[in-house]
């Protein structure tokens, strides 16, 4: 019986440094990491004192009176090591270490470009550092369309099961993300309203003001259809749209969850221009803010999208008619994450005079920056004389729900799950394979139709759309 290992891979890298690093430490301080577990960070260069130097950077906001004295502990079972991820002979080197220290591999984390995720597992297997204890988690993107995931997807399989591959969403990570499952399912009241008879439509927002300063190289190959939509919003498309599964197990949740991607109705040439915008950022109005080719890593004038605004369709008995808005953009007015459920109106009103506002029910689920849930409905106005009605909100504020308690940072709930095996939060091949065919279609449907690029200034709400 060997101890187990955690390897790091891109262990100086800036998710590794913002949000990983600082993850396994909040695990470390709450006794969810196994206590005889070693930590290893890989990287092309480097020492452990330079890593731990970067930790006690990356840690600082971390540190409280509470957790300080537990630092050391952390380092202590952090190591670096040296290995070129694409030089199968360093891992001979990696090998040697791990046969030292009388440790397997548990889970190899690779926050690593998408192309080097089958050689790193070919590496890893051919040093004997995978067996059937080891779980590896793949950072996002995996692929930049269907056919580069499914050559990953084939060539980590070449040494790895299905369930020893965890791919990331950090999205699924996200307390609210989850919430949408509590609320669907540990409700009895929305369920029989969630469906075309009671539903207008449903927007979902992922806006965020933050430019791509920095990352430039990055995304210009990727865009928000592919950075963002791909993933992160098809995951949150997914929790609202599906049937309640037959139990809580991952595979019944994700069996469920692949049903609605493959009833996405595909946008093609002929419907490309009532159903899809793409947008870029220009210089903010007052001039403060570069436009996206005019960031300083911009290395040529791109066409890529920094905004995208798709009305999609659900085609099933449930969602029949019922727009889906999905809207996602950089350099937008604010950063905020949102669902918005829109009810339908009475049937017949008999308040007298209809108020401006259409009279419509909406759920409102706040997910970033804050988290809440308001439910607005319409009540009368205090008055002898008319009967005035007037949309008031019933408000959850999830901070309340949670009795204090400290929001985790979603990495560190995957994480911890991916150690315990717990695969329900990460995404099935066919998922992600389902869902880079729909986007590989809007790719080509914008390409066949000649979309223009609608420009908008940094700092505003982005192109018009319903
Ligand atoms: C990442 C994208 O997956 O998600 C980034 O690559 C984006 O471009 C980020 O900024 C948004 O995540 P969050 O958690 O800040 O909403």
């Amino acid at each position: 019986m060997t101890a187990p290992a955690f390897l790091l891979f891109g262990a100086h890298g800036d998710l590794a440094l913002r949000m990983l690093w600082p993850s396994l430490f909040r695990l470390h301080c709450d006794g969810s990491l196994p206590e005889d577990m070693a930590l290893y960070g890989v990287s092309r260069s480097g020492s452990t004192a330079e890593l731990h130097a970067h930790l006690h950077k990356a840690l600082a906001e971390e540190l409280n009176e509470g957790n300080r004295h537990r630092l050391a502990g952390f380092l202590a079972k952090t190591e670096f090591v040296n290995l070129d991820a694409g030089h199968a002979t360093d891992y001979a080197g990696l090998a040697d270490i791990l046969r030292k220290a009388g440790r397997h591999v548990a889970i190899s984390y690779l926050s690593m470009p998408p192309d080097l995720f089958t050689p790193i597992v070919a590496n890893l297997q051919g040093a004997g550092l995978i067996d059937p204890r080891t779980r590896v988690i793949l950072e996002k993107p995996i692929g930049k369309d269907l056919a580069s995931s499914r050559a990953i997807s084939d060539g980590v399989a070449g040494a790895l099961a299905e369930t020893q591959t965890y791919r990331i969403d950090h999205y699924l990570g996200k307390e609210a993300v989850q919430n949408l499952l509590a609320l669907r399912f540990g409700n009895a009241i929305f369920e029989p309203l969630w469906n075309s008879h009671h539903i207008e439509s449903v927007h979902i927002s992922i806006a965020e003001s933050l430019g791509i300063g920095g990352r430039w190289a990055y995304y210009n190959k990727s865009g928000a259809l592919r950075d963002m939509v791909q993933n992160h919003m098809l995951q949150l498309i997914s929790l609202i749209a599906m049937e309640p599964p037959v139990n809580g197990s991952s595979e019944a949740i994700r069996n469920e969850k692949i049903k609605v991607l493959q009833a996405l109705h595909p946008i093609t040439e002929s419907n490309f221009a009532e159903r899809v915008i793409f947008g870029q950022y220009t210089a903010s109005t007052d001039g403060s803010l570069p436009g996206y080719n005019d960031e300083a890593d911009a290395a040529e004038t791109s066409d890529t999208e920094t905004f995208v605004a798709i009305k999609a369709h659900v085609d099933n008995w449930r969602w029949k008619g019922v727009p889906f808005y999905l809207k996602t953009g950089k350099r937008l007015a604010s950063k905020h994450t949102e669902v918005i459920i829109t009810f339908k109106e009475v049937p017949q009103f008999l308040f007298g005079q209809k108020p401006d506002a259409d009279l419509c029910n909406r759920l409102v689920i706040q997910m970033q920056p804050d988290e809440s849930i308001t439910l607005e409905i319409f009540n009368k106005t205090p008055d002898v004389h008319e009967f005035v009605l007037k949309p008031v909100a019933l408000n959850l504020e999830i901070n309340e729900a949670g009795n204090g308690k400290i929001r985790h940072i979603a990495y560190e709930r995957l994480i911890r799950d991916a150690i315990k095996g717990d695969r329900t939060l990460f995404v099935r091949r066919d998922e992600l394979e389902q869902a880079w065919a729909w986007i590989d279609q809007i790719h080509a449907a914008r390409k066949a139709a000649r979309a223009p690029l609608l420009h908008y200034p940094a700092g505003c709400h982005g192109p018009d759309f319903e």
